[in-house]
């Protein structure tokens, strides 16, 4: 058997598509525009990669996007500062400091930093608490995008043993509280594992639905897994081809061609995770224009 393909670029186009559209409507019956303001700190190329692909979605989206680049250097004051002023600033609705922060900075204390009405990325701490007690708030980009994805796939969670591997703060514990949640496109059965079980293949053939993000390609092979599987692979690796142009290409956490022969569905790298990030950034920031447009 070869496994369906979960379209993430088609996806994600369609819910960028509504939210263009829901940014048209909420610009013409109340005058509001979706406001993002992003901060890079120093040249780290993957993070350069990124903001200006969220840069042109906002674009895409009829948002308003600010980008602040900072040198290297920039002392954490400097950046709590710019934080503060964007906090108050009533045409900035979502603000985003991409990841990682040079060393000299404590990362915890800058998205603490963040309006909580304003973190579109998820990462605040109230944010979190929320998330884990199935309160409203803004859903991490990432894992918001896992769930949206199968969603509008077709793939059900309730009763289902989801099997997560790797357990960041960025993916792996958001999505093990998302579809935990007693909720439509949740109510699964949840295990994470992660590099301290000494086989996790003991875990991932258990498992109907299972999410890759460990940032290791080959993580999950063909013998790990059991027939029918859904896979999420949210891996972005880069691995040295010759061939390529650019010397590299992308590949995920799992091993795309052997899994494929097993799972009934796969997402495939690039084009499957990836863009739904984005996407789901664009929706964040579209419902905080609007909760911002309620409260005035
Ligand atoms: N770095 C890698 N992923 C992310 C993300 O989703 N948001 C931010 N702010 N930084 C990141």
């Amino acid at each position: 058997m070869q496994s369906d393909l979960i379209d993430g670029k088609l996806i994600s186009q369609l819910i960028k598509d509504e939210v263009r559209e829901q940014t048209a409507a909420l610009r013409a019956q109340q005058n509001v525009i979706p406001g993002l303001a992003f901060m890079l700190v120093g040249e780290d190329p993957a993070s350069q990669t990124y903001v200006a692909s969220k840069e042109r979605a906002c674009e895409y989206c009829g948002f308003h996007s600010t980008t602040l680049r900072l040198p290297e250097s920039t002392s954490e004051e400097e950046i709590l500062g710019r934080i503060d002023t964007w906090n108050i600033d009533p045409d900035i609705h979502g603000i985003l400091v991409q990841l990682p922060l040079p060393k000299h900075v404590n990362e915890d204390r800058v998205i603490e930093a963040i309006s909580p009405r304003k973190d579109v990325d998820g990462f605040h701490p109230i944010s979190v608490g929320k998330l884990v007690i199935g309160q409203e708030c803004y859903l991490p980009c990432t894992p918001a995008g896992i769930q949206e994805l199968m969603i509008r796939s077709g793939v059900e969670t309730a009763g289902k043993h989801v099997v997560i591997v790797g357990r960041s703060n960025i993916v792996g514990k958001p999505i093990a509280n998302i579809l935990l949640q007693k909720a439509a496109g949740a109510n699964a059965i949840v295990t994470v594992t992660h590099s301290a079980a000494k086989d996790i293949s003991i875990y991932t053939r258990q498992a109907d639905i299972l999410i890759v993000a460990t940032g290791r390609v080959n993580t999950v092979t063909a013998d790990m897994v059991k027939d029918g599987v859904v896979v999420i692979d949210v891996g972005i690796n880069r691995v040295n081809d010759e061939s390529r142009p650019k010397g590299y290409r992308i590949v995920g956490d799992v091993d795309f061609e052997g899994v494929r022969e097993k799972a009934s569905m796969i997402t495939p790298v690039p084009g499957g995770v990836g863009p739904m990030t984005i996407a789901m950034l664009m929706k964040n920031t579209y419902q905080a224009a609007v909760r911002s447009s309620a409260q005035r």
